[in-house]
């Protein structure tokens, strides 16, 4: 069967019509439910700052009250983020039979690939954006199957992404670990330790007619522990907040942090995994890289031993993390 992908309906909607099934219900609908005028800010943490228990301090506070921030003057260059951006784009700009080439295989359990869809949503309706997925780290996870081979400098800017990534992730788990109470390795290491896995996603929302009506990534929260994430300079994250949803700064040069269910459950609760989603705009493509670290399929996922005691039980089930994804792409309750 072919596969129709967003890019091409994109492509072919010039006109104010859109196939219904990308048309959102009132109550999913970005026109109707966005509040308007108003951009959140969620905190803004500088990466650079020397003192590791104030950073440690920040990183926990908005982990805890947020589960949402952004880095700056990390150690990322911005040439390198924008080199990652200029090959993701380009595959993206190739003629469509030249990605499928990558398209998920079907059949198969594995996430990695191009493709249109994460899961059936209940009600039917379709995101209006495609996706690449594929394993960066560890070297050991990678499959370069499902890398582009065009540009042909995807791979070696994707490589020294991937590792400079590992230093800001490791930043990220001290801070979480410290501002938990833990030595800095400690939580890291219950989590799955050089195990865990690193997987990123290239979204490409087009241009749509409508932007009022359609979501890009309909309301969420990240399965991993944590996500990375490189927006481009279009407009398009939101963040539940209060009972309502509100545009999040774009912050250029920053990258976006979400705290997402395994970090959730890893910490009984202290961190929260933030509910978010996505718009799309008229006229622009937004494209955004996210990267999730997670544990292996096999690894099981619990409160931490050392922050569970009498007067705080755990307050989540420990289960492997196939098993907690399996329930949550089919919506069992965990
Ligand atoms: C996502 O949450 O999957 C996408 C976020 C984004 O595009 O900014
Ligand atoms: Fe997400």
């Amino acid at each position: 069967m072919e596969v129709v992908r967003v890019q091409t309906v994109a492509s072919k909607s010039k006109d104010a019509s859109i196939p219904a099934m990308f048309v959102r219900s009132e109550t999913e609908q970005p026109g109707i439910t966005t509040v308007h005028g108003v951009k959140l800010e969620v905190p803004i943490i500088d990466f650079s700052n020397p003192d590791e228990d104030k950073l440690a301090r920040e990183v926990s506070e908005a982990s805890k009250e947020w589960g949402m921030f952004q880095i700056v003057n990390h150690e990322i260059p911005s040439h390198l983020i924008s080199k990652l951006q200029g090959v993701g784009k380009e595959f993206f700009e190739l003629p469509q039979e030249e990605k499928e080439v990558y398209a998920k295989v079907e059949e198969s359990e594995s996430l990695e690939g191009y493709g249109s869809k994460l899961q059936k949503e209940v009600n039917g309706k379709k995101g209006w954006v495609d996706h690449l997925f594929h394993f960066i780290w560890p070297p050991s996870s990678i499959n370069y199957r499902f890398w582009p081979k065009n540009p042909p400098s995807y791979r070696e800017v994707n490589e020294e992404y991937s590792k400079q990534l590992c230093g800001v992730a490791d930043k990220l788990w001290k801070s979480l670990s410290i501002g938990l109470g833990l030595e800095g390795q400690e939580l890291k290491e219950y989590a799955g330790g050089d195990d865990l896995i690193h997987l990123l996603k290239i979204n490409y929302y087009p241009p749509c007619p409508c932007p009022d009506l359609v979501l890009g990534v309909p309301q969420h929260t990240d399965m991993s522990y944590i996500t990375i994430l490189v927006p481009n300079e279009v407009q398009g994250l939101q963040a539940f907040r209060d009972g309502h949803w509100y545009d999040v700064k774009y912050v250029p040069n920053s990258l976006v942090i979400h705290i997402g269910d395994q970090m959730e459950i890893l910490s009984n609760g202290k961190y929260k995994a933030v509910l978010h989603r996505t718009t799309v705009k008229e006229k622009e493509t937004r494209m955004s890289w996210p990267v999730f670290i997670e544990p292996k399929e096999e690894h099981a996922v619990g409160p931490h031993p050392k922050l569970v005691n009498e007067e705080n039980p755990p307050k989540y089930k420990t289960k492997k993390y196939k098993d907690y994804k399996y329930c949550k792409l089919n919506k069992i309750p965990q």
